[in-house]
This record gives C-alpha cells, sequence and structure tokens, in this order.
C-alpha cells in the first residue's frame, strides 16, 4: 500500500460544517494539510438549540465552499488525494445525507475510494491526530448527544463499558444554560459563569451515582436545575450559584464513574501498567472536566491524554483520520451507504434508554 496515505474528509452530522485534508506521514502520525470548520451557532442561537430543517440548509448553502476552502488551502488536487471519509452517522438524517452524498458524488467522480466513517470513532481516533498512540486505551466522550465509556481496542473494535441511560451531558449543560437564559451554546457558557457562582450553593441530585457501574444518568439534575431556577427570579448570583452547582455535581458522577471505568478497564484487560485515559467531543473542552479528570488518572494510575480543543468539537480532520486508518484495514465502502441515525460503536452492548429500564 501506498505510504503517505491523503484523505479529503466530510462532517455535517449535527450543526458543524467541516471539511479537512490529512495526510499520515510515514511514521505514522498526522499532517493536518487544512481543516475548516464553519459553526452554526447563529443559526441556532435563538431557539436555544440545534433545528434540524435550518442546519440542513445551512449545510447545503456552505458545503461546496468549506470543501473548496479545505481543498485550496492542503494546496492539492481532488486528483492528488487518496480517498474521501464522510460522516454516515450517528446523528441527523437530514444534516448527514448533505455531506454523505457529496462526499460519495466526489469519490465517485475522481474515481477514489470512499470510507463512511461513524462520527462516535472519529471522536474515537481523533487523539491520534496529535499523538502517537497505542491500543488500547479508555474513552469517555461526552459530546451534545453522547456519554460513553469505551474501551478503544482498535479501529472498528470498541467494548462500550457505560453509557447515559437518558440525556447526553453536553445536552444536559445545553439545557441547564437555557434554564438560567445563558445563551447558547450551553456548555461554554455554563463553564463561564461557573467561575463567578458558589459551587457548594444548592444541593443537587447525584443520579444513579452510586449504582449501574459506570452508566451515566444527567435527566434527575437537569428537573433539579429547572426547579431551582423556577425561585431564583432572574438573581444573577444566584443563577452563577446554580451553573456553578450544576458543574460541580457533574464533576462528582463523573470522578465517581471514570474511577469505576478505571477499574471495569483493568479487570477486562488484565493491563497493569499506565494506560492512556483520553476524552473527547465537545464537553471535553470543559477546564473544570479536566482538571478533574486529571486528579481521578493520577489516582488510578492512567496517563490523562486530552485532545486540543479545537478537536474536541465537530470537526473534519478526525473524519479523514479515521477514515484513512479503516482504508488501511481495507475497510472500505459501497457508494450507497446510507446515512444512520442511530450507529453504536459496540453493536453488542444493550440499548439503555426508554421505560422499563432496570439498572
Ligand atoms: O462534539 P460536539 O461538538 O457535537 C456533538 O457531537 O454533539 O459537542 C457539542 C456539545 C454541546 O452540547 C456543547 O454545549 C458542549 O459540547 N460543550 C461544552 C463546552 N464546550 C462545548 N460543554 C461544557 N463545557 C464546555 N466548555
Ligand atoms: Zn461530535
Amino acid at each position: 500500500m501506498k505510504k503517505n496515505i491523503i484523505f479529503l474528509g466530510i462532517e455535517t452530522s449535527c450543526d458543524e460544517t467541516a471539511a479537512a485534508v490529512i495526510q499520515e506521514k510515514e511514521d505514522g502520525s498526522a499532517e493536518i494539510l487544512s481543516n475548516i470548520v464553519s459553526s452554526q451557532i447563529k443559526e441556532h442561537e435563538k431557539y436555544g438549540g440545534v433545528v434540524p430543517e435550518l442546519a440542513a440548509r445551512a449545510h447545503v448553502e456552505n458545503i461546496d465552499f468549506i470543501i473548496n476552502k479545505a481543498l485550496t488551502d492542503s494546496k492539492l488536487t481532488i486528483k492528488e488525494i487518496d480517498g474521501v471519509a464522510a460522516t454516515a452517522g450517528p446523528g441527523l438524517i437530514v444534516c448527514l445525507t448533505v455531506g454523505l452524498n457529496i462526499g460519495k458524488s466526489i469519490a465517485a467522480f475522481a474515481d477514489k475510494p470512499f470510507v463512511a466513517v461513524n462520527h462516535l470513532e472519529g471522536h474515537a481516533l481523533s487523539p491520534g491526530l496529535e499523538n502517537k498512540l497505542q491500543f488500547p486505551y479508555l474513552l469517555l466522550l461526552i459530546s451534545g448527544g453522547h456519554s460513553q465509556y469505551l474501551i478503544v481496542k482498535d479501529i472498528n473494535n470498541y467494548e462500550q463499558l457505560g453509557t447515559t441511560i437518558d440525556d447526553a451531558l453536553g445536552e444536559a449543560f445545553d439545557k441547564t444554560a437555557k434554564m438560567l437564559n445563558l445563551g447558547y451554546p450551553g456548555g461554554p457558557n455554563i463553564e463561564k459563569f461557573s467561575k463567578l457562582g458558589d459551587k457548594k450553593f444548592f444541593k443537587l441530585p447525584e443520579p444513579i451515582i452510586n449504582r449501574a457501574g459506570c452508566n451515566l444518568s444527567f435527566a434527575g439534575l437537569k428537573t433539579a436545575v429547572l426547579r431551582e431556577s423556577k425561585n431564583i427570579n432572574e438573581n444573577l448570583q444566584l443563577k452563577y450559584n446554580l451553573a456553578a452547582s450544576f458543574q460541580h455535581t457533574v464533576n462528582k458522577i463523573l470522578l465517581k464513574k471514570t474511577k469505576e471505568a478505571m477499574r471495569q478497564f483493568r479487570n477486562k484487560t488484565f493491563l497493569k501498567e499506565k494506560i492512556p485515559f483520553i476524552i473527547a467531543g465537545g464537553v471535553a473542552a470543559n477546564q473544570s472536566i479536566r482538571e478533574n479528570l486529571i486528579i481521578v488518572c493520577k489516582e488510578m494510575n492512567f496517563t490523562p491524554l486530552f485532545p486540543n480543543i479545537k478537536f474536541c468539537g465537530d470537526n473534519a480532520a478526525m473524519i479523514a483520520w479515521a477514515g484513512i486508518k479503516r482504508y488501511k484495514k481495507k475497510l472500505i465502502d459501497n457508494l450507497d451507504f446510507a446515512a444512520k441515525s442511530r450507529w453504536p460503536l459496540d453493536p453488542s452492548a444493550k440499548y439503555l434508554k426508554g421505560p422499563g429500564l432496570k439498572l
């Protein structure tokens, strides 16, 4: 197989329109030839969340420009690229279809291999953009749509240790910010205003903290924030206290659950040496969560490896990188590959959402 493989990556699963050109160098490290992300924050701000139809329309309007810019910045033409990777799920079908269809069209037109990438695998492998990594490692993926602990065993080989049984963590951050009128997207604003508040002021629930292994739950916490928010009548200091108490509670939950995930990782892999612990996904940008998890790593003998903020949120560099890795394993897809709204990394993991759940 050719060395120095170069892929164009395309990402449109939610509210970021993104394209990137990535090269894998001979030593296995990544060279980022271009990485363009266009965020739709402005489009969704007034609704306090992503509106699928608006997101899809914005992708359609922007995608040509973003792909052209990624190619121009990389100083390469499509002929010089070895393959095309596009996110095919999980996510909003109307959004996914935009990037997936254009990715397939470019691959067909330029006669290049096409790789359909699982967005979660993009996040899971993203630390490889900056570090030389060996498998296995432990991953906490915390984004707007997902919250999972996974053993990353290899490309295309994941074991889920725990997941959220209701809301994703990013969703809880976004909804808390919405209830407190602190703007969209919620995560960065909650982090900012938490610095001005007393984190011990409100005692909030810590759902399933002492049971259900390293599965997570944030719905009860969100409901408690809603209840408290109704009593604070736009009092700014109380708002900041509530934001800080929410973030503090999240950190307490993550501390306990991460230790449990680390114990399970050791029991399952029998590995005693220092192992990388990685956080990925938009919420991984949160500084207080990073500091909290560094403490856990010290105690549990894991090496914290936290990606640069620009690779935490959605981007196409991680999609191109996952595309290269899959292509090298001959995991190439047909051009009739359809977008999937649900696409777990570990197909054997139990689906833990919905009524009647017993943990
Ligand atoms: O990975 P991502 O960009 O998109 C999805 O795949 O969902 O994650 C977006 C989520 C949003 O919920 C956003 O509020 C959250 O990541 N987020 C944060 C921070 N920055 C982004 N949450 C907490 N603290 C932050 N600093
Ligand atoms: Zn994501």
